[in-house]
């Protein structure tokens, strides 16, 4: 049996959360990140039937049993992921209705799963009925599109037309636009089934004065679609109290459309 450690997805799982890190988006232990993997791809590295721990998850997920997830831990920093993945990183497989979670690997210092699992766990439930390919969810808090739900009016509509007349190719990316959740207390199930709710509609949910949540098909898609989010909130932040001379009208983003073969939200161009 091959060494997880050198396993593809495990790889992948540490240079994200490294890169997240040199980011800036991911102080002390801020963020967390799961990936979905099927059992026969985990087989290849581990006896999955060696349950080292069982743990509780606090929420019913019927539609997650017997999926297996890679996620980072509950007050670990992304920084020290890299120097020891199997302090900072679980490997879990969910049993009993999603009630329960079968440690097969990792958290070695007695850790467990983020806090944010039921918000996790809830988005991949939510995400894989609009799009089965869906295999990550993550969160974090760039700083630029944390300033701006301070300064900007948090209607879904006014924020993505916002994010979209940033950079050109941001409706090109993510074209389903960004919703957005008030203010609410993290690491609860209420959060968990309100970002559920906010990613039937888009692949990015912004928490008002906390960060935003990213899903996709894998982690550079999940990795990308934040990171320009972000970059048009650093554009904004650097220009809002400017006055403005130019912008991308609506006319120019329907020849994105056109160009680039998709569509934006219904009702969020004239
Ligand atoms: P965890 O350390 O439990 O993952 O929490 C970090 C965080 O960002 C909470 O929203
Ligand atoms: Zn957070």
């Amino acid at each position: 049996m091959s060494c997880i450690l050198e396993a593809p997805f495990m790889i992948e799982m540490i240079r994200t959360v490294t890169n997240m890190y040199d980011h800036g988006w991911d102080e002390r232990n801020g963020g967390n990140v799961s990936l979905m993997l099927e059992e026969k791809d985990v087989a290849e590295y581990l006896d999955t039937h060696r349950v080292l721990r069982t743990l509780d998850t606090g929420f019913t997920a019927p539609e997650l049993d017997g999926r297996c997830f890679l996620v980072t831990g509950t007050g670990k920093y992304f920084k020290n992921v890299q120097y020891a993945p199997e302090v900072n990183l679980g490997l879990v497989r969910l049993t009993e209705q999603g009630q329960k979670a079968e440690l097969l690997w990792g958290f070695s210092d007695g850790g467990r799963f983020t806090s944010e699992f039921p918000a996790h766990m809830m988005s991949h439930v939510a995400r894989l009925k609009v799009d089965p390919d869906n295999r990550v969810i993550m969160h974090c808090h760039p700083a630029n599109l944390l300033a701006m739900t301070y300064v900007h009016d948090l209607d879904e509509k006014a924020f993505t037309r916002t994010l979209w007349q940033m950079c050109t190719e941001c409706i090109v990316v993510f074209p389903e636009g960004v919703n957005v959740l008030p203010w609410m207390l993290c690491g609860t199930n209420e959060i968990g089934e309100a970002t559920a709710e906010k990613m039937k509609t888009a692949r990015l949910v912004v928490w008002s004065q906390h960060g935003i949540y990213g899903a996709g098909k894998d982690l550079d898609e999940t990795f990308g679609l934040i990171e320009t989010a972000e970059k048009a909130a650093e554009i904004y932040m650097k220009i809002a109290h400017l006055p403005w001379k130019n912008v991308i009208t609506d006319e120019q983003m329907h020849q994105l459309e056109k160009r680039f073969g998709m569509k934006a939200r219904e009702g969020y161009l004239d």
